[in-house]
């Protein structure tokens, strides 16, 4: 059963003419970067809504801004692991679709450069459907910097005097049209999309996959467990991210 699988996953890839990738914290989790939902997750020690809701940005910046800070120095010692390099080198081979990802940590961004040696083209690039924490942005403005270490006073914004933030979404702020449009698009037109590593239960983006489905592609699912997504998968190979992709994606 578990080789036929393999075998059909293979077989999905390689006749696929569009692949979609979408992936969530467990592919980073190899990496070292903690995930939200499992044990040892994120969100099973801290709580969101005091430390990623525009409300508690309003009410408490420095606590957000230091867990943002926080999070960007844990994240500045973790390396991109085999499972984003298996992608990126797919994607680089493979120009047709491309990768999305709910993860701000900017390691398949990385992977990516490594991968390519140079400039990257357009799909080994993630589109980053929640924001990259190594950026920040002008909660008034909108204007966007790379992130830069927090001083004793808050950090402003330059043109228009409002709080400089992390560019990431927070709970409850809607995604840039356009960013969720081009993944829309992506999924829409594959004929098979790959997630990988989420729980998917944060939505626009576990409306992804489906998308792909209902316009008749495949869904193939890379997980340690099953997800609120499995079922809706033609196939789950289990594993972890960094095993399962090289033998899946460098063969195809
Ligand atoms: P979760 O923490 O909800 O889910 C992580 C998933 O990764 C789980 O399904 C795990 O089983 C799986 N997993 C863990 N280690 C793995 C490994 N080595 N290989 C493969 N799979 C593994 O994280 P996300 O689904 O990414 O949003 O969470 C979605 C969003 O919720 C995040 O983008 C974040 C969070 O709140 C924002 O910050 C806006």
């Amino acid at each position: 059963m578990e080789q036929g699988q393999w075998r059909e996953a293979r077989r999905l890839v390689r006749e696929a003419g569009r692949v979609v990738a979408l992936t969530g914290a467990g592919i980073s989790a190899e990496s070292g970067v903690p995930t939200f939902r499992d044990a040892g997750g994120l969100w099973r020690s801290y709580r969101p809504e005091e430390l990623a809701t525009p409300e508690a940005l309003i009410r408490d910046p420095r606590t957000v801004l230091e867990w943002y800070a926080w999070r960007r120095s844990r994240l500045s010692r973790c390396r991109p692991n085999a499972g984003h390099r298996a992608l990126a080198r797919f994607f680089l081979k493979r120009g047709e679709a491309g990768l999305v990802t709910q993860n701000v940590d900017g390691l398949h961004t990385h992977a990516a450069l490594e991968e390519a040696g140079d400039a990257p083209p357009d799909p080994a690039l993630p589109i980053e459907l929640h924001g990259a924490v190594g950026r920040d942005r002008c909660n008034g403005c909108e204007t966007r910097w790379p992130a830069e270490p927090l001083a004793d006073s808050l950090p402003r914004c330059a043109s228009c005097g409002d709080l400089r933030r992390p560019d990431v979404v927070l709970f409850g702020e809607t995604l840039d049209p356009e960013v969720l449009e081009r993944a829309r698009l992506l999924a829409e037109r594959a004929d098979l999309c790959l997630v990988v590593g989420t729980s998917a239960v944060v939505y626009p983006a576990a409306a992804l996959p489906l998308a792909t489905r209902e316009s008749g592609g495949h869904i193939v699912e890379v997980n340690v467990r099953s997800t609120a997504l499995t079922e809706a998968a033609t196939i789950a190979l289990r594993g972890e991210a960094g095993t399962v992709l090289p033998a899946l994606l460098d063969c195809c």
